[in-house]
């Protein structure tokens, strides 16, 4: 099983009158070829900026304060912005948290998928760019690919904008998918059509994925690996039957246990109490720690190491683990 990704100690900071604070702070994961790592976690846990991150896509209040990120061996920090823009909708695809921002109102559907395939495969020629573009949306399961390649993205609705922004970034067969709430905005039998064909494309090509998602439900069926975020670090990440079956974090096992069903275990519903901190808003402890039933002293004045079990398979990073030692 190859390695595609590897992300190693990434950390985003974010500009502010009085210092910077790390939105990201030493993240580090790898995704594998043909296997889908979710990213979960509450609003604000640094999801998008880890992924805005790896492509070099960030905000100009954001800067890139440190780390590496390994794609197919080649660190993409080292990369000139030229050849970041060949390998972003060429090696990578990404379908961002906004479907709207990878299509351009203003040119028609054919164009636009054309466009892709003349930029990063080298295709020429208007009818061979629009035949690209009818197969690409035939891919998607866009009915009447032929008559509809000329049509507007406001022809078409929401979760068909979705499908093509899909057909887009993996026409080019990426290596890596950064999928960025791909669903969030759509119905459940869309959602569901989405996924299935994100899979069959993957299972067509072996191409690695990042999900990031708010649906732990989505995770439990369509990912591989799953890491939690918190407060700009990862908590906890390992296989995701292991890491939802038997938590070993408390915000792990906070968040499962207020999904119904997956909380198989769970005697009732739990709601976490309190909120996540807002960047940089926090002590040098667990920045779980506030909210944390179990939190010791230790807890609030260090952050504890990641630490590895069963195998090197599952990392976390808590001071009192669940059913590990302390
Ligand atoms: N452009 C920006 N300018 C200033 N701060 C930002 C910007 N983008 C994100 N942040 C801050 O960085 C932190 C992480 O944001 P991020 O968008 O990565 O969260 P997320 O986990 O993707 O949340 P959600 O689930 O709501 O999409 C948040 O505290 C957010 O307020
Ligand atoms: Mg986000």
């Amino acid at each position: 099983m190859s390695e595609i990704l590897r992300v190693e100690n990434l950390t985003t900071r974010l500009s502010a009158r009085d210092g910077s604070a790390a939105a990201v702070d030493g993240v580090s994961f790898s995704v594998h070829a043909g296997r889908t790592l979710g990213l979960v976690g509450e609003s604000g846990s640094g999801k998008s900026l880890t992924c805005l991150s790896i492509l070099r896509l960030l905000p100009p209040a954001l800067s890139q304060a440190g780390g590496s990120v390994w794609f197919k061996g080649e660190n993409l920090f080292d990369k000139s912005p030229r050849a970041m823009t060949a390998i972003r909708g060429g090696q990578i695809g990404m379908i961002l948290q906004d479907p709207m921002t990878s299509i351009n109102p203003l040119f028609t559907i054919g164009d636009q998928v054309g466009e892709v395939f003349r930029y990063h495969r080298g295709v020429s020629g208007r009818r061979n760019l629009w035949a690209r573009a009818v197969e690409t949306l035939r891919r998607v399961h866009i009915p009447a690919a032929e008559e509809r390649v000329g049509s507007y993205p406001h022809q078409f609705s929401g979760g068909m904008r979705q499908r093509i922004a899909i057909g887009m970034n993996v026409g080019c067969e990426p290596d890596l998918l950064i999928a960025d709430e791909p669903t969030t905005a759509l119905d459940v039998t869309i959602r569901l059509q989405i996924l299935s064909l994100l899979r069959e494309i993957q299972a067509a090509r072996g191409m690695a994925m990042i999900l990031v998602t708010h649906d732990l439900h989505l995770v439990s069926r369509f990912c591989d690996e799953v890491a939690v975020m918190y407060g700009g670090r990862i908590v906890e990440q390992g296989p995701v039957a292991r890491v939802f079956n038997d938590p070993a974090h408390p915000y792990t096992k906070g968040l499962i246990g207020a999904v119904p069903k997956i909380a198989r275990h769970a005697e009732r519903l739990a709601v976490i109490p309190g909120q996540p901190p807002l960047a940089g808003e926090h002590g040098a402890g667990c920045r779980f720690a506030p909210r944390c039933a179990k939190a010791q002293p230790r807890c609030f004045s260090h952050y504890p190491d990641d630490r590895r079990f069963e195998d090197d398979r599952r990392a976390v990073a808590c001071w009192v683990p669940e059913g590990l030692p302390s």
